[in-house]
C-alpha cells in the first residue's frame, strides 16, 4: 500500500462506527427537551464540542438504570450535558469549567432554561475543584462524568476519586479520539502523538486499577463506564 493510499484509507476510516451505521442509530434520537434540542442545535452550528447525539442516547438510557441523584461534571461547555442530567434524571449537578467566558455561557443558559436550582457551576481547572470540593467535605457523588482536556483525564480521574463512593459510576467520553487511541494508522500526520499517548495510559489505568470495573464502548467518540468496586 502507498503512503496515499494508506492515509486516504485512514481518512475515510476515522469513526469508530461506520457513517451510515450512526445515522441510522441517530434517527431515533429524541432530545430531552425542546428546549435542549435547539440548544444542541445552536451548539453543534457554533461547533462548540457538546456530548454527540449517539452518546447521550446511550447516556440517557444509562442514567435511568443508575438513577444518580447527584452528578460531577469536568468539562460544562456551555451547560448542555448538564442540563441534560438533570433534565433526565431531577439530580443535582455540579459542573466544572476551566474557561471564564464558557462558565458565564453556562451560567446564562441554565438560568434562561431554569435549571438553576439544580445546577452549580463552578469555574476552575477540574482537578483543582475536585480538590477543594473534597476538603470542604462534600458528599461523595452517585456518577462522574469526565469530559474536558484529553491529555488530563487521569488526574481529573484521580481528584474525582476522592469524590466516590463504592457503586459511583465514572464515565468518561470520547476515550476513543476518533479512533486514534485505537492505532496510530488514524493519526498519519502525527498530530495527536501526547493526546493519543496520554489515553492510552488512562485506558490501561483504568482497566487495570482494582477498584475499578471499566468497559470500553465504541459509541460516539468512544466511551468508558467504570464502577468502582471498593475504595
Ligand atoms: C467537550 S467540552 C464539554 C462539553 C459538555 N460536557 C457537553 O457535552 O455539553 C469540554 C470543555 O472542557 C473545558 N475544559 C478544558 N480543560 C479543562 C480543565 N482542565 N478543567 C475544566 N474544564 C476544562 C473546555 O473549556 C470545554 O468547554
Amino acid at each position: 500500500m502507498t503512503k496515499l493510499t494508506e492515509q486516504l484509507i485512514s481518512e475515510m476510516e476515522r469513526n469508530i462506527t461506520n457513517d451510515s451505521v450512526t445515522e441510522y442509530i441517530n434517527r431515533f434520537y429524541k432530545p430531552a427537551s425542546p428546549e435542549l434540542g435547539t440548544l444542541r442545535l445552536e451548539a453543534e452550528a457554533e461547533k462548540v464540542p457538546i456530548i454527540l447525539r449517539e452518546t447521550e442516547s446511550f447516556l440517557r438510557v444509562l442514567l435511568s438504570i443508575a438513577e444518580p441523584e447527584s452528578i460531577l461534571e469536568i468539562g460544562c461547555a456551555v451547560g448542555y450535558s448538564a442540563m441534560f442530567f438533570t433534565e433526565v434524571t431531577g439530580a443535582n449537578v455540579v459542573t466544572v469549567e476551566k474557561d471564564p467566558i464558557m462558565a458565564a455561557r453556562a451560567a446564562s443558559n441554565v438560568k434562561r432554561l431554569g435549571y438553576g436550582d439544580k445546577i452549580r457551576i463552578l469555574e476552575g481547572d477540574g482537578e483543582e475543584v475536585a480538590d477543594s470540593l473534597f476538603e470542604q467535605g462534600e458528599t461523595p457523588f452517585d456518577i462522574i462524568f469526565i469530559d474536558a482536556a484529553k491529555s488530563h483525564y487521569k488526574r481529573f480521574l484521580d481528584a474525582s476519586l476522592k469524590l466516590c463512593r463504592p457503586g459511583t459510576v465514572i464515565i468518561s467520553d470520547n476515550v476513543l479520539l476518533k479512533a486514534r487511541t485505537a492505532s496510530d494508522i488514524y493519526d498519519p500526520m502525527g498530530r495527536h502523538k501526547t493526546n493519543i499517548k496520554k489515553m492510552r495510559e488512562y485506558m490501561e489505568y483504568i482497566t487495570s486499577d482494582p477498584r475499578l470495573e471499566t468497559t470500553i464502548i465504541s459509541c460516539g467518540d468512544g466511551v468508558s463506564v467504570s464502577k468502582i468496586k471498593k475504595l
